[in-house]
């Protein structure tokens, strides 16, 4: 098919790359026309895994780059708009980016009779096709759905540093058709770049733009539960989070289920919180996004708190993973971004160091904290280091360096010869060593023979 992609950032060129190489001829849309020269010339500027192979390894002519709307929707059936939809002072998410390229689209869909589906995938609040693009697109094309124009919201779940794999092996495929046609059309084309058997949820726009939302929702609601987790049996001696999430996980599974640091990155923090607006707007109760966003925040102060108890002011402590998720440079709301800023005004020096993420850690952060060129020079000049997130790298580490160093393990993931060259290592969801009478009694005191009265 012939099928044109708008927006080739990190999401949108993953896509035209899994298209190109799965017998499509794709039109890469971009605004930026650096990058559109870049990509022409096989200069594949991206992070992600697998997109500059299967670009470069692509039929000749299966991908092309082009600022020219107009020209890859007239030589295209189908369109992937996949532009921001960045979140607003009142929490939604704005179409400002998009809704021009609704208008860009049906200006070229006048200019002839083909017809033409549009599969909107950027994150939009729930009732936006229904209310804002499909109207849009209508009045700019002249056309109405079924007539011409076919419209799905398609959303993907895919998370930085494996976006391919989040297409090529989805847990499922999501699929708001405005018209049955335009839904099979994308099923379609999903089918041809998937390697197993496809679930596909096909719905109205409306129920799928719920559905992404409240998908993130319920991934942290269960994220958090398990951050909470892991601050009680940081507390309780002998206690260890993960037997706990692991017997909890035979009903109700492993999946988003560990307890660790708090959560961060371009989408989960967002869509909470535009949730929440979302259903505060419809006079709906939305205690439970916003207890989300809410606890994830009080979960940084503790685990802040954790830190603090073992460090002093005046020395220094080493953020170990410095991106939100391992395999990514992208530190949009990374925890280790709130640890640098708040480090510092309990006085102690902050040093950082993440395999592919200083230079954009260092651009939100800016020279208030040192960088270090290695994990070993972070570990050498800390008195405390913490792993922030559980990075690949740490099992090539050459843990010596640790010696003087207290090591704070958010992910209980440090290899054995960190825990044993280290000269101390705190396991955050692992309780002291201890009974847990005695310390029973020394915390809650008379007021537990109350609470089992
Ligand atoms: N990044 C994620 O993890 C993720 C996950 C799921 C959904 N999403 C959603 O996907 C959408 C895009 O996210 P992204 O991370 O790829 O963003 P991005 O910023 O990496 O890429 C967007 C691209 O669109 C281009 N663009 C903007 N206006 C344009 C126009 N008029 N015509 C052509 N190109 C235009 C930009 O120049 C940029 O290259 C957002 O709605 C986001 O919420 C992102």
């Amino acid at each position: 098919m012939n099928v044109s992609v708008i927006g080739l950032g990190k999401v949108g060129l993953s896509l035209a790359s899994c298209l190109a190489t799965s017998g499509h001829r794709v039109i890469g849309v971009e605004i930026d026309v650096a990058r559109v020269d870049a990509l022409n010339r096989d200069r594949f500027d991206t992070s992600e895994p697998g997109v500059a192979e299967r670009l470069s390894t692509a039929p000749a002519g299966a991908f092309t780059a082009t600022s020219d709307l107009a020209a890859a929707i007239c030589g295209s059936d189908l369109s992937f708009v996949i532009v921001p939809t960045p979140s607003n002072t009142l929490g939604g998410f704005s179409l400002r980016f998009l809704l021009p390229v609704c208008d860009a689209i049906g200006a070229a869909l006048r200019k002839g009779d083909r017809a033409h589906t549009i599969a909107v995938v950027s994150t939009m609040l729930p009732g936006s096709s229904d209310a804002v693009v499909i109207p849009r697109l209508e009045a700019a094309s002249g056309r109405t759905i079924g007539r011409g124009l076919g419209y799905c919201y398609n959303p993907s779940f895919i998370a930085l540093g494996e976006v391919v794999k989040g297409i090529v092996k989805p847990d499922y495929v999501l699929i708001g058709e405005a018209d049955r046609a335009s839904g099979d059309l994308v099923q379609r084309v999903h089918e041809s770049m998937v390697t197993t058997t496809l679930p596909v949820a096909r719905m109205t726009p409306v129920e799928a733009e719920i559905t992404k939302i409240a998908s993130n929702t319920h991934e942290t609601m269960r994220v958090s539960f398990a951050n909470m987790l892991l601050s009680i049996c940081s507390e309780i001696p002998g206690a260890d989070v993960d037997r706990i999430t692991e017997a909890l996980a035979y009903r109700m599974g492993r999946r988003f289920f560990r307890g660790a640091l708090p959560y961060g990155g371009p989408c989960w923090p967002r869509d909470n919180v535009a949730f929440t607006a979302f259903i505060d707007a419809i006079r709906s109760p939305s205690t439970l996004p916003r207890a989300v966003d809410t606890f994830n925040a009080e979960h940084g102060r503790y685990v802040l708190r954790k830190i603090l108890s073992v460090s002093a002011p005046g020395q220094t402590v080493g953020l170990l993973g410095l991106a939100y998720k391992p395999g990514t440079p992208v530190t949009e709301r990374a925890f280790a971004l709130d640890l640098a800023a708040a480090l510092p005004k309990d006085g102690r020096k902050v040093i950082a160091w993440d395999p592919v993420a200083i230079s954009e850690f260092r651009k939100q952060c800016g020279d208030g904290v040192a960088y270090a060129d290695s994990a070993e020079a972070c570990l050498r000049a800390s008195q405390v280091a913490v792993a922030t997130i559980p990075l690949a790298d740490f099992a090539s580490i050459d843990w010596t360096a640790a010696a003087n160093t207290t090591l704070v393990d958010g992910w209980r993931c440090l290899p054995r010869a960190a825990i044993d060259a280290c000269r101390e290592y705190v396991a955050l969801g692992r309780g002291p060593s201890g009974s847990v009478a005695p310390w029973l009694r020394d915390t809650v005191g008379a007021y537990f023979d109350l609470l089992t009265s």
